[in-house]
Formats: C-alpha cells, structure tokens, sequence
C-alpha cells in the first residue's frame, strides 16, 4: 500500500482493494456465521482466511467435514479448488488483512451477555493490526457494544477511527430452516462509527450481497434492532404458548384458533406453539436486550414473562403426557416413550436451548423408558445430550408400535407421519404435523 496520508485516501485506498479484490479478507470465528461468510467470500473472490482457536474444528473444516447446519461439505470442497480459502488457528495471519470480519461467540455466563471471545480477539488484533484496515462486527450484542468495548480494544493498538482504522456494524441474519435465505440475499444492517467507515462498509458488503443494505443512523441502532428482531420472536412464541396452555384448559383447539386467526388480511402475523424457544439466537438475545435494559434502569417485563411461559412449555407439556397415558392406565414411570425429532426447529439439527431436550430430561427425572429418534441431529451437539438414557435410534430401524405413545416433538420433512399414526398406538403431536391424516385419528392427541 502506498503511504496514506488523510482518512480520506485511507479509504479511497480500502475501496479500491476490495473492488479489485486484492484485499485480503480474515473472518474469525468459524462457527455457522464465520463460515457462510467465508464461503461467500471466496465465491465473490477473495483471498480469504478463516481463523478459529479451536484446534479440531480447523482440522475438521480443512477435512471439508461441516457440521453447521446446511452448509453441505461440497461448498467447503469449492472453496478449497479456489485456493483462495484458508483455514487456520492463527490470528497472526491477519496481518496482511485489509479487511477483518468478526464472527465470534456472544453467549451468555451465568445469565448475563459473555463477550470474552470478543474481547480477547479485540486485544490480540490490537497487537499486530496495521493502519489501513476495516474491522466489520457481526456477533450479536447489546448496544454500544461495538463503541464501548470492540472501539477501545482497538484503538489500544494507538490506531485511531476514521483516522487510521474502520470499523463497522453489521448483525448477522439467517433462517436455517429455509435453504432459499442465506448470506447473499438476507437484506442487511449496516452501521459504522464515522462516514469512511460506512463507505467502505457499504462497497465491502456490496461485494458480495444481492439484497439491499440499509444503514442506520448509529451502530447503536443497528444493535438493537437485532436485538428486537429476536426478542419479537421469542416474545411472540412465549405469547402462542400461553394461549396454548389457556386453550388446552378449556378444551379449545389452539390449531384451530390460529387457524381463524390467520384469515386476517392485515396485523397479524402466525407463530406456532412448541416446547419452547430454542436454538442459539432466539432464546438469548432477549436476556442480552433485558440486561441492557437493567443496566439502564428500565425494567422487561415482556421479555421475563416470555421467558418464563417458554421454559415452563416442556413441563406444561410432560403433564399433558401423563395425562394421556393416565387414560390407558399406565403410570409414566412405567411408560415406553420415543420422541420424534429434538432439535430446536423444523428442519434443523440443532438441539442447542431445545425444548424437546429439556422435555426429554424431565422425563427421564421421571423414570420411564425414553428413546428419541432425530436423524438431522448434528454429531458435534452429542455432547449435550450425554446425560440421556439412549443414544439416537436409527428411522429405518424404529418399531413404532413397542411405545406407550409416541411424541412428534420436532415436525422434521424426513418423518413419515401417516405411517408413524398407523404403526403407533397413540401419538401426541406437538407441531400439528398430522393435520392432514384423517386415519385414525382417535390415536392423535394435539398440544
Ligand atoms: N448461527 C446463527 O444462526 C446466528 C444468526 C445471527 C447471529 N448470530 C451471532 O453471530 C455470532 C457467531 O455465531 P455462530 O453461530 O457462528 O457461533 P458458534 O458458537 O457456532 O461459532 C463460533 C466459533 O468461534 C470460535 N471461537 C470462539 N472463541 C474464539 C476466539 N477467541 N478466536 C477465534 N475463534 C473463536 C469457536 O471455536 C466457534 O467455532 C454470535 O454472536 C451469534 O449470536 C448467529
């Protein structure tokens, strides 16, 4: 790089990089984030380096072995042919990077937001970071996150915003469930602390989105409204769940209810019942939006309730299955169980914060004899269930009919759910998955 001399040609000089592709690109983090982005930017041409600190998760992406939900190992195997991916666990290769995307770990400690992968990347970069460079933050956070902690870790370097460092904002979105939304065409958020920094952003993103790029006023802004966007999620399943439980006290049918309630052409907006709110966006950014707002001295109360209503689902619904089996005389310490699919959602293989699992371990507190069968399951998450009695039974290999019931509790496509009723001797679905099985319907309990 030539020597730059004002933010202006410090900029000008990141533009012309990025459009001709000669900037090197360092992404760090290569969970499900890290690694969509990556693989985006290979495509879109870049010399890209990927660094993760976790030794097997580097071999195991340099094996071309994924287990992120819905990146086959074909799209790692592209990227290899390129030459331009690169995997790694070290941080010092970005020492050439002209631009640094952060794709780190926000989880929660203790119930209160975590941000010490961020922070200790923040430090190291500080060390070694050269003038010239754009950091882009993706992680999820609360607000002033990248003014008040990511800004000041950098700037330790003695590089200066806007002056000799960019530094943008820009919160990750994705539906796993839904193949046809990725990276390229979510619309996105952008912000950035200062006007050079937006201007880059905006060419670096644009590089590789075909979708539009909205940028808000501050970062602060753009924190937020990720935060609400999960929070409206959470808050709105918390809502459905207790209808749910309103409607089972009553004898209505809540599939019924939304059903009515979804010939409404305008406000209205479906969310379903379940077992809760799971996986591990949805469930958390509502605790980093209510800790934010302690720290301000306003109180949640929405937020607390959902959270609340969403926990208390596996419980509200293990007393539903006693209650059926109770019709059959059979005590659920007794009871042969198998749950159908445990992951967090439709379609994904995620049991992170799932309620199926939670709903499983209480059920299991109870004594009876548990199988659960979820072939999207992902291997690396096995850990979490290491405390179940059995391990993931086979589909080919199930007998429905040995169970004293049978629980749909994930509505994954792979179920074949007319013959799961024909083979079962009675079945409580928890998705409304068999709603078009007219067959023996005596056997299906809904939630
Ligand atoms: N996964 C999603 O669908 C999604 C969607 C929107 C936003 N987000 C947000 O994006 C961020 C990343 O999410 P994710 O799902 O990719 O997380 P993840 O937990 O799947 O992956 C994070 C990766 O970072 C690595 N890592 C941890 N500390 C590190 C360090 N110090 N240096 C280098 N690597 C380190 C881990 O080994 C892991 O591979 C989070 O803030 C999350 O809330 C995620």
């Amino acid at each position: 790089m030539t020597a730059l001399h004002s933010p202006a040609d410090l900029g000008a000089e990141l533009v012309r990089q990025i459009q001709s592709r000669g900037a090197n690109v360092g992404v760090v983090g290569g969970g499900y984030v890290g690694l969509s982005l990556s693989l985006q930017l290979v495509r879109a041409g870049f010399e890209t380096f990927l660094v993760d600190k976790c030794r097997e998760r580097v071999r195991s992406l340099l094996r071309s072995e994924t287990s992120a939900d819905g990146i086959p190992s074909t799209e790692l195997d592209e990227a290899q042919s390129t030459g331009r991916f690169h995997v790694t666990d070290q941080l010092s290769v970005l020492r050439s990077a002209s631009v640094i995307v952060l794709a780190l770990p926000t989880p929660l400690r203790d119930g209160i937001p975590d941000l010490s992968a961020v922070e200790q990347v923040c430090t190291e970069l500080a060390s070694f970071l050269k003038r010239g460079c754009v950091v882009c933050f993706e992680s999820t956070s609360y607000p002033g996150t990248t003014r008040s902690v990511v800004l000041p870790l950098l700037e330790s370097s003695g590089l200066k915003e806007e002056n000799d460092l960019l530094l943008t904002n820009s919160p990750y979105r994705i539906d796993h469930a839904k193949p046809a939304i990725h990276v390229s065409n979510t619309p996105r958020l952008l912000a950035a602390l200062g006007p050079i920094s937006l201007d880059v952003g905006r060419v670096f993103y644009e590089t590789f989105l075909d979708a539009p790029i909205h940028c808000t006023p501050s970062v602060e802004i753009a924190e937020m409204a990720k935060l609400y966007e999960n929070t409206f999620r959470f808050v709105n399943i918390g809502l459905v769940n207790e209808l749910t439980i309103l409607c089972d006290k009553v004898g209505a049918n809540v599939w019924e209810v939304l059903q009515a309630a979804h010939t409404k052409p305008f406000g209205w907006m479906p969310f379903f019942p379940g077992p809760g709110a799971g996986g591990h966006c949805i469930p958390i950014a509502p605790t980093y939006l209510s800790w934010f707002a302690g720290q301000v001295g306003v109180k949640a109360p929405i937020v607390a309730a959902a959270q609340e209503v969403n926990l208390g689902m596996s419980a509200f619904i293990v007393q539903k299955v006693t209650e059926i089996l109770r019709l059959v005389d059979t005590p659920l310490k007794k009871a042969k169980i198998l749950m159908l699919g445990i992951a967090y959602k439709k379609n994904v293989g995620d049991v992170r914060e799932s309620g199926a699992v939670r709903m499983l371990k209480l059920l299991q507190m109870q004594g009876c004899f548990l199988d659960y069968c979820d072939p999207l399951l992902v291997h690396n998450l096995e850990a979490q269930l290491a405390l179940l009695p059995n391990s993931n039974r086979s589909l080919t290999e199930l007998d429905y009919k040995q169970y004293d019931l049978v629980v749909i509790a994930t509505d994954h496509d792979c179920f074949d759910y007319p013959a799961i009723v024909r083979n079962s001797q009675r079945v409580l679905d928890l998705r409304n998955a068999t709603k078009n099985i007219l067959e023996s319907r005596e056997k299906i309990h809904l939630l």
